[in-house]
């Protein structure tokens, strides 16, 4: 198979349309077989559910080449257990999770010519998601689903790769409590637009969201969860029913306890706290591990010892072993690394 000729170490976080993508129709409260097709547009009624009522959910993975040549992905059965968790509180029909895998390999395979080479930089980035999609006009769960896949080669998610960046403390909630907050709903995102749009024109580059009951506590940002590192290298993460399990996140504490020895800690952080951490990072599929410089809530500016120059110490380690764990230079635990073969 002979790889595309592009640009790969240029590349920044955007869609590039590749060959084939999946699509597995519900219908008749059943999923058909599906099928790769080359068609990327799709077509329906004007009055889609997804359309008027926003039902629609995704997930985010990605493949990657090893330094031996092989094509893998991560965790893909994670991906899919949350996505079958989304559809049940989206009521949406859930997609079960070996032929969410099965499919996922499938289209990379298909795709094989886009993953980047090993070393570039760049990942074939895999985005299942599912809609609703017959005319439904009451409120209420369409009948009709699609389940696609599409791929797409991506570079880093922040410009500027591993540079730190700066994020404010946003004047907008993410997520309500007892809300869509621990799922993958669009509409999540959606209402994310107008906080990043006027983050990204003041400057900065995310925003960091509260929880919203007591605006006292840190959530995570809009596509990523938080990691801090504490002056004596303790990995504490934000605990909270309204944010996303992050899958990036969930690997990280594994890899921090089980690989670097270091203590971990899931709890609630409150914004009162954030001078006392020495780093900060964000993680998550699109963003890896993007070191976090400086927090600024409403002119206070909370800047991390660890400086806008470069990664944290402990962030390097925890970027460096799982990404080695990723692109198969460090051995993975049983069970995280899925071979396109
Ligand atoms: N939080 C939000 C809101 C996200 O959109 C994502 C991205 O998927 C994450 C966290 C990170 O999750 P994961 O590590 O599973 O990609
Ligand atoms: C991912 O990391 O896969 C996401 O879905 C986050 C999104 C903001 C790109």
């Amino acid at each position: 198979m002979e790889k595309k000729n592009l640009d790969w170490a240029n590349m920044g976080f955007g869609y590039r349309k590749t060959d084939k993508r999946f699509v597995s129709t519900f219908k008749d409260n059943k999923w058909d077989e599906g099928a790769l097709i080359e068609d990327d547009m799709i077509t329906m009624s004007e009055c889609a559910c997804v359309l008027q009522y926003a039902q629609t959910c995704f997930e985010g993975l990605k493949a990657y080449t090893t330094a031996d040549g092989r094509i893998v992905c991560f965790r893909p059965d994670l991906n899919a257990q949350r996505m079958f968790d989304t559809c049940a509180r989206l009521e949406m029909p859930q997609y079960p999770v070996d032929k969410f895998v099965e499919a996922v390999v499938k289209t990379v395979k298909a795709n094989e010519a886009y993953v980047p080479p090993y070393g570039s930089g760049a990942t074939l980035y895999i985005r299942p998601y599912m809609f609703g999609i017959n005319p439904v006009i009451g409120v209420k769960p369409a009948d009709e689903y699609q389940f696609r896949i599409f791929t797409t080669p991506v570079g880093p998610y922040f410009k500027g790769g591993a540079k730190p960046i700066t994020i404010r403390v946003s004047d907008f909630d993410r997520a309500a409590p007892r809300g869509t907050g621990n799922v993958k709903a669009g509409l999540n995102y959606a209402m994310s637009l107008h906080a990043i749009v006027s983050a990204h024109r003041e400057g900065f580059d995310e925003n960091l969201y509260l929880d919203p009951a007591t605006r006292t506590k840190v959530e995570e940002t809009g596509g990523a969860n938080f990691l801090f590192i504490s002056k004596d290298n303790k990995v504490v993460t934000p605990k909270s029913d309204s944010i996303l399990p992050s899958i990036t996140r969930r690997s990280l504490m594994y890899v921090a306890e089980n690989y670097l020895g270091l203590e971990v800690e899931q709890r609630e952080v409150y914004l009162d706290e954030l001078t006392d951490f020495a780093e900060c990072c964000l993680c998550g599929t699109a963003a890896v591990l993007s070191p976090v410089g400086k927090i600024v809530d409403h002119g206070r500016e909370i800047c991390f010892p660890s400086g806008m120059e470069k990664m944290g110490t402990i962030t390097q380690k925890l970027y460096d072993t799982l990404t080695g764990i990723q692109m198969g230079t460090i051995e993975a635990p049983k069970g995280w690394i899925c071979e396109i073969k």
